[in-house]
């Protein structure tokens, strides 16, 4: 029996696969390259071209391979366009998890795991955050991907189905074969927007905010290598495959970094200046977000490998060096 990767030409789905086919299991990837890029299949999964809002699509795809889990990528992922556009993540986001959903019932396909976030906490009562920490988004993307819990749990109630969902903080780092990595277009996150002063694509990289109450007044967020995240679900499908109930976990490292920090250890792994200037805050930014870990490392026996900054940027520079544009030629 295959496993369905939904999103896995996406960043965090296609690291996900490779660690997936490096453990020998059979994989069947679904994407619709929105965001994806086929460059970014394995060659070794069976890729189907289509999207989760086209239900004859899933059920098609249902009669035609027998899963034993599915995992969930599948989805809009970039705040601050969430709120510019906030339909467009309402749609792809719940209902494509709707029509999904109705897909799995119908078909008997009962396990999931899926991508959740840290932007379904909001603004955070108290550090590290803990999985029962109040949910209050403070934007579009983490207010859908809370419904999305929320869809799972009343139809886990209804029909059986188990679910994990992961609770990701900042994923970034890329493959440690420097083949696949991090790819938006325009580029939107911290890691691979000061990588590209050194790559000679920007002059300097703006700091939004010197003034947040942190040791040096740029924001701390907690920094999560890709594959760390891919092996957590490897872990959250054995867990339900044991029979185990459906949980929601979060994935960090339990340690934070203001962004100057990142733009140092990005100078000392590059070798380069990469100057630095002072920007106005961005809207909707919490301070700090620092993941408690403790019960995917207690319940799923998780734990995280590549957890220095240092290896986490090396990484990614590896990936950015060798692909100033990606996967575009
Ligand atoms: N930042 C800069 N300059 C930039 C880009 C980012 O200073 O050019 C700062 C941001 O203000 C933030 C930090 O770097 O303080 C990290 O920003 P990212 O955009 O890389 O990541 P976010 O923390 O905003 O977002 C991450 C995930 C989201 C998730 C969110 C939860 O990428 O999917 O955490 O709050 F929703």
């Amino acid at each position: 029996m295959a496993i369905l990767v939904l999103g896995g030409a996406g960043y965090i789905g296609s690291h996900t696969v490779y660690e997936l086919i490096d453990s020998g299991a059979d994989v069947v990837i679904a994407d619709n390259l929105q965001t994806g890029y086929i460059q970014a299949v394995h060659p070794k999964a069976r890729f189907y071209k289509g999207d989760i809002r086209d239900k004859a699509f899933l059920d098609n795809l249902f009669k035609q391979e027998k899963f034993e889990a599915v995992i969930h990528f599948a989805a809009n992922s970039l705040v601050g366009e969430s709120m510019v556009e906030p339909l467009k993540y309402y749609d792809n986001n719940l209902c494509g998890t709707m029509v999904l959903l109705k897909s799995m019932v119908e078909n008997g396909i009962d396990n999931i795991v899926f991508s959740s976030t840290a932007a379904t906490y909001g603004e955070p009562e108290s550090i590290p955050i803990l999985e029962t920490d109040k949910t209050e988004p403070t934007n579009t993307y983490g207010e859908t991907k809370l419904s999305m819990e929320k869809m799972f749990k009343w139809v886990s109630k209804a029909h059986g189905l188990r679910y994990v969902s992961l609770r990701y903080f900042n994923a970034c780092g890329a493959h440690v074969s420097g083949e696949i990595g991090e790819a938006h277009n325009p580029e939107s996150h911290l890691i691979p927007i000061i990588l590209q002063v050194p790559n000679g694509q920007r002059e300097a990289v703006s700091v939004f905010g010197d003034d947040y109450n942190t040791k040096d007044g740029t924001c701390v967020r907690d920094y999560i290598h890709v594959t760390d995240l891919a092996q957590a679900h490897i872990l959250a499908v054995n867990y339900l495959k044991k029979g185990n109930e459906s949980n929601i976990f979060n994935l960090g490292n339990g340690v934070g970094f203001t962004v100057n920090e990142v733009i140092e250890t990005a100078r000392k792994v590059t070798g380069h200046p990469i100057p630095a200037v002072i920007a106005p805050r961005r809207a909707g930014d919490p301070a700090i977000l620092i993941a408690s870990s403790e019960k995917a490392k207690k319940v799923l026996g998780w734990k995280p490998e590549h957890d220095s900054l240092e290896e986490i940027i090396a990484s990614a520079w590896k990936w950015h060096k060798n692909h100033p544009k990606g996967f575009e030629k």
